[in-house]
């Protein structure tokens, strides 16, 4: 069937979308719509698209997308138009045409809770509100089950609290790989879900910043994707001058120029003509460059030939001086080294204590598997010497080396079971009380226990498998002659 047969099968008059939509009206426009995106999706090329109010828009592209098995990304400029396409546009058409479409929703990382922030905000109980530890056991009941540890799952925090942003993603304090939480990290998590979705629903910074990362090669904020629908569009490209645009203010450089005269005051440089001289042509600079801008365009938008003079003018003079500066700067000043600390050495300092009191505790560990193992091979000797005439008999009367070995090894089985049902609770209350004075509390899970029971299973039965081996496979006669 044809691409337009397709979309008349879902936007016609018959067609499933009106037996899904009890008020649908087959309507021209939005068909032509769809039959346009994807000729253009089809020919890679790009299309605008410009329709009233109420046409019908978003199935007008999501009816063409689906149809194209192409991964996807439709960027908004609102939060309600991505909660309109996800909740209702995108289940309409699934629950229309029977077939799920695999989509996400893709908020800015402001919207996630960073997990590095957050354990370092709740480490910090001295400097804490006195709501916080509500918060914090709020908060970490919502982590045990959260998929993406996005802020509007948590309708019980003001919209104004500071709290989120003490704890939620930011690009400059992300760690990215060298994170400690990377593979618990929520954005690590959103991101591989974005890699497995057909659509995603962004918004246009999400968008922007995409293209500005990719393009710095920075690595990306979305998945690589094969078509782009940008609706409401209106303001896009103010949008995208914040993202791929070069900013500069007047106003911080007269700042600037300001603080560094006052300095050079008190400083050996006063006589430095010409860094007096570059200080001022920076500031000169950047006047001529506020009157040009005051008599430019709408919103300051300059044509090529202004933006060509400003380079060769004002700015050129800008970029001398300041070049300047720093070179003045690091002669000047050279006696001030930068000193730094990386915040992993840090974190790990805090640590420091319970990573001792873990050495310690696996020293004794290991002491006491020792001792117990020399104590369960002492009873498995004897006791296999206080039973050779018992393993003589059952060999003369037909019992297996296998049956002797299962009659010595049982007991020492039984005896490790029983060890391990009365530790297994013990160990389980301990170290739940221990972990959960971490601002990150992690619980033991139920396979640590397991485990144990096997290793310790495992270290008995290859303690006294060799001698009893050994006794099982001497020989009757020597045993019941020694008796
Ligand atoms: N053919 C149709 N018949 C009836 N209702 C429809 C039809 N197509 C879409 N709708 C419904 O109309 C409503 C508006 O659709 P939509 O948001 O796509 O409009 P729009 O053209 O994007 O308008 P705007 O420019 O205001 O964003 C939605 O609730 C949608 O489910
Ligand atoms: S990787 Fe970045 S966002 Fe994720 S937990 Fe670490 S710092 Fe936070
Ligand atoms: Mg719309």
């Amino acid at each position: 069937m044809s691409t337009p047969d397709r979309i008349q099968e879902i936007l016609g008059a018959d067609g499933l979308l009106a037996r899904s939509l009890s008020n649908f009206e087959p309507r021209e426009s939005q068909n032509k719509m769809a039959r346009i995106i994807a000729e253009a999706i089809g020919r890679e090329m790009p299309a605008l698209v410009e329709a009233g109010t109420g046409t019908g828009k978003t199935l007008g592209y999501l009816v063409p997308l689906w149809l194209s098995d192409k991964k996807s990304v439709i960027s908004t400029r609102t939060k309600t138009l991505q909660e309109q396409i996800f909740f209702k546009d995108i289940p309409l058409l699934a629950h229309a045409t029977g077939h799920r479409l695999s989509a996400m929703l893709m908020k800015g990382r402001k919207n996630y809770l960073c997990l590095r922030r957050y354990h370092q905000y709740f480490t910090q109980a001295s400097i804490l509100p006195t709501e916080a530890g509500s918060y914090h056991k709020r908060l970490q009941k919502w982590l045990q089950h959260t998929r993406l540890a996005d802020r509007a799952e948590l309708a019980w925090l003001r919209d104004d609290d500071p709290l989120w942003d003490a704890i939620s993603s930011t690009a400059d304090q992300c760690h990215g790989s060298r994170c400690l939480h990377g593979e618990d990290c929520f954005l690590n998590a959103l991101r591989r879900e974005a890699a497995r979705s057909r659509i995603i629903i962004a918004n246009h910074h999400l968008l922007f910043a995409d293209l500005m990362v990719k393009e710095g090669g920075f690595g990306e904020v979305l998945p690589r994707f094969e078509v782009l629908v940008c609706d409401e569009a209106q303001g896009i490209e103010e949008i995208a001058t914040q993202y791929l645009g070069n900013r500069l203010s007047d106003h911080q450089l007269i700042l600037f120029i300001d603080d560094l005269e006052e300095a050079l005051k008190d400083a050996a440089l006063e006589d430095d003509q010409d860094l007096k001289g570059h200080l001022a042509s920076v500031r000169a600079g950047a006047i001529r460059l506020r009157d040009l801008f005051a008599t430019s365009g709408p919103k300051g938008r300059l044509t090529e030939a202004s933006i060509k003079m400003i380079n060769e003018g004002p700015a050129a003079g800008i970029r001398r001086g300041l070049d300047y500066i720093q070179k003045e700067w690091k002669e000047a000043l050279s006696e001030y080294p930068l000193t730094y600390q990386f915040y992993d050495d840090w974190f790990d300092s805090m640590y420091e204590k319970e990573e001792r009191f873990g050495r310690i505790i696996s020293f004794f560990a290991i002491l006491a598997i020792s001792i117990s193992c020399i104590g369960i091979l002492g009873l498995a000797i004897f006791t296999a010497e206080k039973r050779t005439k018992e393993i003589g008999i059952r060999k003369v009367n037909g019992a297996t080396a296998g049956n002797i070995l299962m009659l010595l090894t049982r007991e020492f089985t039984l005896l490790v079971l029983i060890a391990f049902v009365i530790a297994s609770p013990v160990a389980f209350l301990a170290v739940r009380k221990w972990l959960q004075d971490f601002a990150y509390q992690t619980d033991i899970s139920w396979w640590v226990f397991v485990v144990s029971g096997l290793s310790a299973l495992f270290i008995a039965w290859s303690t006294v498998g060799w001698n009893s081996f050994r006794a099982a496979k001497r020989n009757p006669v020597e045993a019941l002659r020694a008796e």
